[in-house]
């Protein structure tokens, strides 16, 4: 069957058809074209570039400008997944104008398809703006990692009934407010499994059980590059950190021992041409 572009349609019919929606972060094309040619439905370009590619200590610093050159580069490497991009800690917080503007540059500017923001009940005014702006919106709840030091840190959020019934309530809230997708981050496995039943939107799950219509992982560390901690819901399919290492390691020992470039990596010139060289 011919591939197809991947349209939010095709996500809500894949949740209708019980099939699991793919997801990972890329924030450059090569990536990204490697990550569409597997087949993963959507690409996340996410705030997670702030501290996964651009060594900041968190997802706090990460400018609109550098959101939307990582989504633009993202956009070039992909032919059939949806780009999704991310929005930065306090470009949708201050005012619905700037949240548009902000999110209408990841369309206009990005290429994206799609924008993502944290938050619940409390956003879900401007997803509706967004949303009536012509702007598709992604939630994302339980772990907000833009929130972190308001929430209790980097924990499993929903672990007692009280605030997993808010956490059911804000994704509600969120698809009543148009939002076509949903990202759970660190939720309990029977309480996003909950949450993935009630609201008809899919709901993709990262450290929230196999219960979730789709899961994402951050690319860096589903492939072993990511150095420090790796958290329990990530699993790594690759150990490509270990192989760039090893491959910089072979190439410093060639290049110093004299075996690199070799012949077959070198380019000749006749020995007449080279004798005039010479003189
Ligand atoms: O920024 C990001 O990479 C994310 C995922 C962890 C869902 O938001």
């Amino acid at each position: 069957m011919k591939r197809k572009k991947i349209d939010i349609a095709a996500l809500l019919q894949k949740k209708r058809n019980r099939e699991k929606i793919t997801m990972l972060t890329a924030y450059d094309a090569p990536t990204a074209r490697m990550l569409d040619e597997a087949g993963i439905d959507t690409l996340l370009v996410g705030d997670s570039a702030a501290n996964v590619v651009l060594g900041y200590q968190d997802t706090l610093p990460v400018s609109m400008d550098e959101m939307v050159h990582h989504t633009r580069a993202v956009v070039r490497g992909t032919e059939f997944a949806m780009v999704i991009g991310d929005m930065p800690f306090m470009s949708y917080n201050v005012s619905r104008e700037e949240a548009i503007r902000n999110a209408g540059r990841f369309i206009k500017e990005g290429g994206a398809a799609a924008v993502k923001l944290e938050g619940g009940a409390h956003v879900a005014d401007t997803v509706e703006e967004l949303v009536k702006a012509g702007i598709p919106v992604v939630g994302h709840l339980g772990l907000t990692p833009q929130t972190a030091g308001m929430i209790g840190g980097y924990k499993v959020q929903g672990r007692d009934a009280e605030t997993a019934r808010r956490i059911l309530e804000d994704a509600k809230k969120l698809q009543q407010a148009g939002a076509f997708l949903l990202v759970l981050e660190c939720v309990p496995d029977r309480v996003a499994e909950l949450i993935s039943q009630t609201v008809e939107i899919p709901v993709i799950g990262i450290g929230a059980g196999a219960g979730c219509d789709g899961q994402v992982l951050v690319f860096h560390d589903m492939v072993g590059i990511k150095a420090g901690f790796t958290p329990k819901f990530v699993k790594r399919y690759a150990e490509l950190g270990e192989a760039i290492v090893g491959a910089a390691r072979a190439y410093k020992e060639e290049v110093e021992g004299g075996t690199f470039p070799g012949a077959e990596e070198s380019f000749t010139i006749t020995d007449e041409e080279f004798e005039k060289l010479r003189g």
